[in-house]
């Protein structure tokens, strides 16, 4: 049996990867895995258990009662807590930084990489994250880092939350934004950076269609 090929797509907020990743994930028939939606199903278990995120004892000594789950329905990820499908309750303001809190504990973050690191080995797969390419895959076959502007970034997020229906002001998701892009690149263990070998992106001024097929390329070569 030959190896498998993993993706990796690492990033800030609203560079594009999740879009990227699940429709190149649908062209070429892999496994298409997001990982922030793992950490924030972490952040939503806390916020149902009543613990602060930022309470790092508190976090670490619930974890053992987290059980959670990814399913993959129709190419759709749905992520599951201890039996229950959270998917359409994680992409609220607070779970997003909540999510960004949460993961700068390192208990978080080594259960969360097992579960990758256990996908990356059963199937061929692409990852969108923050630190995929740097730390939990070193060696994944192809690694990009996508960025854009965090006006461009910041307005993607705006007109995504809209279209769900969300009471939200651009300002707002801009100044959460640039917080989160702090938290994420700061943290101490694993934090996002350009990983080494990554064939970096700016998508600020590019189509979807324009991103995937430079990445399509890159792989084909
Ligand atoms: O990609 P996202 O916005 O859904 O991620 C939510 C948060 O989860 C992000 O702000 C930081 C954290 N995260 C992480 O630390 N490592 C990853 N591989 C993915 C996400």
């Amino acid at each position: 049996m030959g190896k498998n090929i993993n993706i990796t797509l690492d990033g800030p907020s609203g560079s594009g990867k999740t879009t990227i990743a699940k429709s190149l994930a649908s062209r070429l028939g892999y496994v298409y895995v997001d990982t922030g939606a793992m950490y924030r199903g972490v952040a939503w278990y806390m916020f149902s258990q009543g613990i602060a995120v930022d309470d790092e004892a508190g976090v670490v000594a619930s974890l053992s009662g987290l059980k959670l789950e990814l399913k993959l329905n129709n190419g759709e990820q749905k992520v599951i807590v201890n039996g229950t499908d959270i998917t359409g309750q994680i992409r609220t303001p607070e779970i997003s930084m909540g999510a960004s809190t949460v993961s700068k504990i390192k208990d978080v973050r080594l259960k969360m990489v097992s579960m990758q690191r256990d996908i990356a080995s059963s199937c061929d797969s692409i990852f969108d994250g923050r630190d995929m390419g740097s730390f939990v895959l070193p060696d994944a076959d192809f690694k990009f880092y996508l960025t854009a502007d965090v006006d461009e970034r910041a307005k993607r997020r705006y007109l995504e939350l809209k279209l769900k229906g969300m009471e939200v002001a651009l300002e707002e998701v801009k100044t959460d934004m640039i917080k989160r892009d702090e938290q994420d690149s700061q943290r101490a263990f694993a934090p996002l950076v350009v990983p080494q070998g990554a064939f970096v992106i700016d998508t600020t001024n590019l189509t979807i269609d324009e991103v995937e097929n430079m990445i399509i390329q890159k792989i084909k070569k």
